[in-house]
């Protein structure tokens, strides 16, 4: 179960960090039935991590293909973990063990700058290195959907903040969605502020609750 020391918490939580990931980040942004067009599908990411989120998301990807589907999973991560932490960490879930060991064999010795990778089935991974501040601002195409996936806010509140809010809200499509295990109030609030539409939802396990939204210049969720 990797913890980081220097943010006092857990990368994901103690039931079960995949079946939260489809729980909050998949179905919380309408996927995978979203992935149903052609053309390219990008989610942005707000770190990376053990890349639990990317390896589940790749899962769900390849089990509802779609002919001219592809995914773009781009990622941003300011401490990068090294091969054999992410594999450690990943070995927990057989239903993955595939996409475990195509992104660790892939995955550079010393992780740094910008990664792009490309896999089977339509997918390539981007993970941008540094501070979500500073890599977002190199986006150069809008994100259908983000998943917001800091440490706990009160911890790390760089990854929440209404500036990076922002940037991420333009960074979106009309109809763009997010979702997050976060329920804080300051999140919402500079979620709401960078132009969300935000909605509070069940959340994973034990959380009573969770954010979700979209990018609607109508106001309207979807
Ligand atoms: C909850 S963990 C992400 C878990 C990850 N999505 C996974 O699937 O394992 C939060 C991540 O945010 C990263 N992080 C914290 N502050 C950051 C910042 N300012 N910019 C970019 N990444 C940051 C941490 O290093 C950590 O990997």
């Amino acid at each position: 179960m990797p913890y980081s020391q220097e943010f006092g918490d857990h990368f994901y939580c103690r039931e079960d960090g995949r079946l939260e990931c489809g729980h909050v980040f998949l179905a919380g942004n309408g996927l995978p039935e979203r992935w149903h067009r052609p053309g390219t599908f990008r989610i942005g990411e707000l770190g990376f991590g053990t890349g639990l989120n990317f390896c589940e998301t790749w899962r769900q990807w390849k089990a509802a293909p779609f002919e001219g589907a592809n995914l773009h999973f781009v990622s941003f991560e300011r401490f990068p973990m090294r091969a054999p932490e992410i594999d450690r960490a990943l070995t927990r879930w057989p239903e993955i063990e595939a996409e475990r060991l195509a992104l660790c064999a892939q995955w550079p010795d010393y992780p740094e700058g910008r990664i792009d990778l490309d896999f089977a089935s339509g997918l390539r991974l981007t993970v941008v290195c540094g501070a979500a501040l500073e890599g977002i601002g190199g986006l150069t195409e809008k994100v259908d959907a983000w998943y917001l996936d800091g440490f706990a806010p009160k911890r790390n509140p760089d990854m929440w903040s209404e500036d990076l809010m922002r940037l991420a809200y333009e960074d979106t499509v009309e109809g763009g969605t997010f979702a997050t295990y976060a329920a804080a109030g300051f999140v919402r609030r500079n979620l709401q502020a960078a132009g969300f539409t935000v909605e509070r939802r069940p959340g994973f396990g034990s959380k009573r609750e969770m954010l979700g939204g979209v990018k609607s210049t109508s106001g309207v969720a979807e």
